[in-house]
């Protein structure tokens, strides 16, 4: 039996571990995935996955709070992939060659559930709302699915304008792609896809979106609540999306690095639901 865990906290709520059984049967393998509560601080951090892997664990996904904490790990006494690094966030360790490693595949399980959807990415324009973590870890994703260009609005511009500049410097692949940036209220005229990368729909408020604005597919990366998001463009005819395939992708990104199995994520979402 292999064994895996999510860290988080709070992570009672956590679908990973319900997600992971469901691939593992799939995949005709013999897992046990376990949720792991952990105090909010880097130390106990480590101390967490030290001993998970001490003990032969094979596989960690890491959630809110520690997504940055595993990454700065990670840079100081392991490995991280182009993804991990670019994002400054890591959703998934495993051990390479006896060393910690780092990746996160929470913008390809994105990009991933979108054309599964039949979404098309390439030549597309796209616009993300929010410049935070989430919002982050998406764009090298759809840079590399060839996008013709991303607009980036955010509440706070500066905030969008840093994150832009400090991933051209990083990344050659960011670097390429035209990017622009505004505030949210500001964002105007039509994108092939719109992405909602906030935090709001915990919040319950509503983004300040432009009567000016239309799209012909929006993406909302929460699930399982009432999304005004996609209300919004469903009124004029888009297609809409919630993140509950982001989540089944993420996850299946993670599990095929950990153990090498394809999963047919169509198959487990409906086995899921
Ligand atoms: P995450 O890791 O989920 O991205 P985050 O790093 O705290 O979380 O980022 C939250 C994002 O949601 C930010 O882009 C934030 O905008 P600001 O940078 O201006 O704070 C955005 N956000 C949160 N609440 C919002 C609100 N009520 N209206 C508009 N944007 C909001």
């Amino acid at each position: 039996t292999q064994h895996f865990i999510v860290i988080g906290n709070p992570i009672a709520h956590s679908k990973s571990p319900s997600i992971h059984h469901a691939f593992a049967q799939q995949a005709g393998l013999a897992i046990r995935y376990a949720r792991q509560y952990c105090p909010d601080d880097a130390e106990s951090f480590r101390a967490v996955v030290d001993a998970f892997f001490n003990g032969g664990g094979i596989g960690a996904n890491v959630t809110v709070p520690f997504k940055q904490i595993a990454y700065e790990y990670c840079l100081e006494d392991g490995a991280l992939s182009d993804h991990a690094r670019v994002a400054g966030a890591v959703n998934t360790l495993a051990q390479r060659d006896g060393k910690l490693y780092g990746d996160n595949t929470d913008g390809q399980g994105l990009v991933n559930d979108m054309q599964h959807q039949g979404w098309i990415l390439k030549d597309k324009t796209v616009a993300i709302i929010g410049a935070g973590g989430a919002a982050r870890g998406t764009i090298l994703p759809l840079i590399q699915a060839g996008i013709k260009s991303l607009t980036l609005a955010n509440r706070t511009v500066s905030k969008a304008e840093t994150l832009v500049k400090a991933l051209g410097e990083q990344s050659a692949t960011v670097a390429h792609c035209p990017i622009d940036t505004c505030a949210t209220d500001a964002l105007t005229g039509h994108f092939d896809i719109i992405i909602n990368a906030t935090s709001i729909g915990l919040s319950g408020e509503r983004l300040p979106l432009s009567e000016h604005l239309t799209c012909a597919h929006a993406y909302d990366m929460m699930y399982g609540r009432e999304l005004p998001f996609l209300t919004h463009f469903a009124d004029s005819g888009a297609k809409t999306s919630d993140g509950y395939g982001m989540l089944i992708g993420q996850a299946a990104l993670s599990f095929a690095l950990w153990t090498g199995a394809d999963i047919d994520v169509t198959a487990a979402r409906a086995q899921l639901t």
